[in-house]
């Protein structure tokens, strides 16, 4: 018997525990995204009957039709899924029929640079109405920790019209509330996500054994943690420390440049150190729904207890700064050759934040595009992800991507995502001034290349 197993459960829950390891459970998945749209595809593939609830129409449509609208996720695999019981809506009355709710919509931040959680609660506050006793609620969104037990357990007692309360206890009726995050790492295929262990806090022992149940038949490894805050901790841990250390590294990299010291030599380097040193790499800038915003989540809660984070708002400053940085290179490798800004023809190579996937979101490539053309340049873009770029909360660009022809003609391209489709070598070859914010060009030796 595991740690987790009790001789003394609730019926309800020990036929919820059953149903999820014969995989009779239904599951629904709100928030159809980047990072839970695999999530459903994987309890799909387990033989989960799985349904996607989402506000977006044109997803919910694009689903059911079998399509896809994430590069990475093939129409292939949506109707596999289809052939398992998978399907989309936008209904919340079926909420009723589920067995478990896992909920991972946008947590970003507002204006003023605050939690934005209102995608939470509207969620919250529309399934709430349609839950019946013995149901699993998760929250997957990344967001501080106290959420759940803060804002989403109020809500859900709040909005049940049967006035159903969260379960704590073993024998207490309810529902049950849970939070883990959600480690999915889009683009990265060199760990499989059922490989990720998946870290569960529970509101009280049942809602930690059932969840435990539901993510044990998909997952090979579920790490049990005492509260959901621990678990929403956890997560803002993670996102900190890739923050800090990058910030790290994009401020040793511009010492070294001042040094004539390569920084990407120094991190091979120390990366043959085999304890104490794992390698991060410097960059334009952050970006990503991720890692430029979960830590300011954290700083806005430590407020509440009269505490200043200082290590999260110094590597905002610098790595905000990067893509200021990458202009400042490319107004020294185009003084070089006696050009300014301001009238130059510029490309700018990738859009996404990172390389080979089709998410823009706080992409540095945005910021730097708006610099150049603030300063007068005539700029222009290629990525094989984007045909276009309109308006976004923090950019109005409204581009069609530029073919990677006549590269010649720009008197500067500049690299600030490195796709593995791009040709790098003729690239260089092609172009007059190449500034190269990604090492994107290693191990090609030419005056052209301009590394920041
Ligand atoms: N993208 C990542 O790499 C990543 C990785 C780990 C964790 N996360 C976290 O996962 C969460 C979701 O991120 P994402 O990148 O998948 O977001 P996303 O914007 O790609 O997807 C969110 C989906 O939720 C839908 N939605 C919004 N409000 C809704 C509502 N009330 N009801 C139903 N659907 C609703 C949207 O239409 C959208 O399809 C965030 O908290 C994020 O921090 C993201």
């Amino acid at each position: 018997m595991s740690a987790l197993t009790s001789t003394a459960l609730p019926t309800l829950t020990d036929e919820l525990k059953r149903k999820m390891e014969s995989r009779e459970a239904r599951i629904g998945i709100v928030g159809m995204g980047y990072v839970v749209l695999p999530l459903a595809l994987l309890f799909s593939n387990e033989r989960f009957r799985v349904t996607g609830f989402d506000i977006a129409p044109d997803k919910v449509e694009k689903l059911n039709a079998g399509g896809s609208y994430i590069v990475r996720i093939l129409p292939e695999s949506i109707r596999e899924a289809q052939k398992a019981g998978f399907r989309a809506t936008a209904d919340y009355s079926e909420v009723a029929a589920m067995d478990a709710i896992v909920i991972c919509v946008p947590t970003p931040l507002n204006e003023y640079h605050e939690p934005d959680l209102s995608y939470v609660t509207g969620t919250v506050e529309s399934i709430a109405p349609f839950l019946r006793e013995g149901q699993l609620v998760v929250l997957e969104s990344t967001t501080y920790p106290g959420t759940t037990e803060e804002i989403v357990v109020p809500a859900l007692e709040r909005g049940n019209k049967a006035g159903l309360k969260v379960s704590r206890q073993r024998e207490e009726a309810g529902i049950h509330v849970a939070f883990s995050p959600e480690r999915e790492d889009p683009g990265n295929d060199t760990v499989a996500r059922h490989d990720i262990p998946k870290v569960v806090g529970g509101c009280g022992p049942v809602a930690l054994e059932v969840a435990s149940a539901m993510y044990g038949s998909i997952f090979r490894r579920v790490i049990p943690v005492s509260s959901p805050s621990v678990a929403e901790m956890t997560k803002l841990l993670e996102n900190i420390y890739r923050c800090v250390n990058i910030a790290l590294v994009n401020e040793l990299k511009q010492l070294c440049m001042r040094m004539g010291i390569d920084i990407h030599e120094v991190i091979d380097a120390a990366r043959t150190k085999p304890f104490g040193f794992q390698p991060f790499y410097p960059g334009p800038g952050l970006g990503g729904h991720c890692i430029p915003i979960d830590p300011f989540y954290l700083s806005w809660k430590a407020k509440q207890f009269d505490f200043r984070t200082r290590f999260i708002e110094l590597a905002g400053e610098v790595n905000t700064a990067m893509p200021y940085f990458v202009l400042d290179q490319i107004a020294a490798g185009l003084n070089e050759h006696s050009k300014s800004i301001k009238g130059s023809k510029i490309l700018v190579l990738g859009l996404a934040y990172k390389r080979d996937i089709d998410d823009l979101r706080e992409s540095p490539s945005l910021t730097i595009l708006e610099l150049l053309r603030e300063r007068g340049a005539q700029v222009s873009y290629n990525d094989p992800y984007f045909p276009s770029v309109g308006r976004g909360r923090h950019y109005d660009l409204n581009m069609t991507n530029t073919p990677l022809e006549d590269l010649g003609n720009f008197d500067a391209v500049v690299i600030v995502t490195d796709h593995t489709s791009y040709d790098y070598a003729a690239i260089v070859d092609q172009s007059q001034l190449i500034i190269d914010t990604r090492n994107a060009t290693k191990g090609i030796q030419n005056a052209k290349i301009l590394h920041c």
